[in-house]
């Protein structure tokens, strides 16, 4: 992506151009993922991994190899039992509950070695035991079926001004049917945290999205400060920022792995722009660098979900996160499958004017 692109982000527009991957010409597209198929088919057969587009030939060994892993997934039954929207809420409470404070106390002890004192002002208590506060303002990027706004609603407070703002290109409820939950999650979501949940349906990578996860966030009560609205537009001051940013965004298999794996980098690379006004992705970038029109917390946490494929390609996303963040770990939650690429980027402590 060009630098000046990035630059020149600003803060209820951001929009950064897709880089164009083309499909490798042995690739055919599932008839379900035709452009007469339904939202609920098309996200039934995105969660089904390879089901979308295949190779030649090998519909029905693949179909069966996924459905027996689905199976035989302790997870996979988890969830079921726990009428949970997806086995990813594990991933995210593993993350919070595990990883995070493994990688605070790491991070403390090298403070400690390194007797520095210069936090950010506004960095998550280094005595944090957990990712997500209950006073957190959270963005949920590629929420549906809603396993991480579902996590998250449950750490969260209403009366301390917890509140999830989710996006997703389609909505929760309407994925959930495809899987024959009775669970209507969005309701079950704001049972935990009363008003304070807002889902938008839209491409995240198109601008009119931005804005609404903008107004989102200006009608988030946060009980302390009021927000404002000043020509249709959140009032860059008054608005309240997330504390934490996630992303679980993966673009639509193709069946060609590193298309995939790349096409996914894009989605992180957009909500990390998003996040930091994207001035990180310059290799002069500092903290003492404005932010750029990026929207999260002085002190706040990104995390994210990429496919591995390869330093090369890989290497914008971590070194962007690297300068703008003080601590960046890479995952491998056991709740993710062990032969799949996926992988999830944690960075802590976002460090800004
Ligand atoms: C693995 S699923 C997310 C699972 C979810 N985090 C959960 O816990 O249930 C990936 C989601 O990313 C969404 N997605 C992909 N591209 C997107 C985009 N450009 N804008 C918004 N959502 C997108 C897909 O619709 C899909 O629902």
């Amino acid at each position: 992506m060009p630098l000046s692109l990035r630059t020149s982000i600003s803060w209820c527009s951001h929009r950064v151009p897709l880089r164009q991957t083309s499909l490798p010409s042995n690739v055919v597209v599932h008839p379900l993922h035709a452009p007469t198929t339904t939202a609920i088919e098309r996200k039934y057969h995105f969660s089904s991994l390879s089901m979308i587009m295949r190779h030649k030939h090998s519909r029905s060994q693949s179909s069966t190899i996924w459905l027996e892993r689905q199976r035989k997934d302790p997870y996979v039954a988890m969830a079921q039992d726990q009428g949970l929207p997806s086995r990813s809420y594990f991933k995210l409470q593993e993350i919070n509950e595990l990883h995070y404070p493994a990688l605070r106390s790491k991070a403390n002890e090298k403070r400690k070695i390194g007797k520095s004192n210069n936090h950010t002002k506004n960095e998550t208590s280094p005595k944090c035991k957990t990712l997500i506060q209950p006073s957190f303002l959270v963005l949920d990027l590629g929420a549906a079926p809603g396993g991480w706004s579902l996590y998250a609603s449950t750490q969260l407070q209403h009366h301390l001004g917890g509140a999830v703002v989710a996006v997703d290109l389609i909505s929760l409820d309407e994925s959930l049917h495809s899987i024959n939950s009775s669970t209507v999650i969005s309701s079950k979501i704001r049972a935990n945290l009363q008003s304070n949940f807002h889902f938008i349906q839209g491409d995240f990578t198109k601008s009119e999205t931005h804005t609404r996860i903008m107004d989102a966030f200006a009608e988030v009560s946060s009980g302390k400060e009021s927000s404002t609205i000043v020509n249709g537009e959140c009032d860059v001051l008054s608005c309240r920022r997330p504390n934490l940013v996630l992303s679980d965004m993966a673009a639509n298999f193709t069946g060609d792995s590193l298309t995939d794996a790349i096409r996914t980098l894009n989605l992180c690379e957009e909500a990390l722009t998003f996040a930091t006004g994207g001035n990180c992705f310059d290799p002069s970038y500092s903290s003492t660098h404005d932010r750029g029109g990026g929207v999260l917390e002085d002190g706040g946490a990104f995390l994210c979900k990429y496919f591995a494929c390869g330093k090369d390609h890989e290497a914008d996303l971590m070194n962007a996160t690297k300068r703008a963040f003080r601590y960046v770990h890479a995952i491998k939650p056991s709740a993710s499958r062990k032969e799949s690429s996926e992988m999830y980027l944690l960075a802590l402590d976002y460090n800004c004017k």
